[in-house]
């Protein structure tokens, strides 16, 4: 597989030199095409701080992070906002969906950023929401609405499909509803899925587990033979 993301030598620091956090601390990997990618650790670890970063919604303070051969630690403003619309899908904790609109409108906004984006409508069928598609997210249980922003993740047609927690407001079934899938369009459409998540469980399903702890990779395992989410035993 080709090699699609590389962190080298990362460092992410918050706050003045007086009091330095350094919630990112020299952290190295890659990340290959079409890998269904897992990353774990405690809470203040750095993995939301890795994801932003992935995803063009932070810089590193030093170091280098390379999509397809491209540096995008230093894009200014405009070009990470190019960055992330042509390939970045991003799924929230929280959804974040637009109350005000639809499910099926909430997918189809993404069109006021790219212009080649998938048909809403085939999305909804595709994460079983198509007979929902005119219900507002105060109609829909949490699970549907996070399906929906996994759709709505999906429309722009990203290479990379990122969530932080996703399945961590749901229940645990709705939860591994959710993870199958974003295991099936990791498989079926050759998406990269990155998810950070705080269940361990979630690892057998992984090509490969990053874990992290205090800002700095603690391990790197890749599965031989990752197991499909809907064969785990729950
Ligand atoms: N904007 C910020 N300003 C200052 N410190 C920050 C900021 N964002 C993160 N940090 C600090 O960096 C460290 C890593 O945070 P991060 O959010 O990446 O952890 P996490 O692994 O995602 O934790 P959680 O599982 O609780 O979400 C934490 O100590 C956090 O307090
Ligand atoms: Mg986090």
């Amino acid at each position: 597989m080709k090699e699609l993301i590389v962190f080298e030598d990362v460092v992410k620091e918050y706050g003045t030199k007086e009091s330095k956090q350094i919630a990112v601390n020299h952290v190295n990997f890659t990340i290959e095409e079409g890998e269904f990618v897992v990353v774990l650790g405690q809470s203040g670890a750095g993995k939301s701080t890795v994801l932003n970063m992935l995803g063009g919604m932070d810089q590193p303070t030093s170091g280098s992070i390379r999509i397809n051969g491209a540096e995008i630690s230093r894009l200014n403003d405009n070009q990470m906002s190019n960055y992330r619309a042509e390939n970045i899908g991003f799924i929230f904790q929280f959804y974040n969906l637009l109350p005000s609109l639809t499910a099926y409108e909430n997918v189809a906004l993404t069109r006021e950023i790219v212009k080649d984006v998938i048909d809403p409508l085939e999305l909804l069928e595709a994460v079983g929401l198509k007979e929902h598609r005119n219900k507002f997210p105060s109609q829909l249980s949490g699970g549907e609405q996070q399906r929906v922003s996994i759709a709505r993740a999906l429309s722009k047609n990203p290479k990379i499909i990122l969530g932080d927690e996703p399945t961590g407001a749901l229940d645990a079934e709705t939860g591994v509803a959710v993870l199958e899938l974003l295991q099936k369009m990791c498989k079926e459409r050759k998406k990269t899925v990155i998810i950070v998540t705080h269940n361990a469980a979630f690892a057998q399903c992984a090509d490969k587990v990053i874990r992290m702890r205090s800002g700095k990779i603690r391990e790197i395992t890749l599965n031989e033979s990752p197991v499909p989410v809907s064969e785990v035993n729950w």
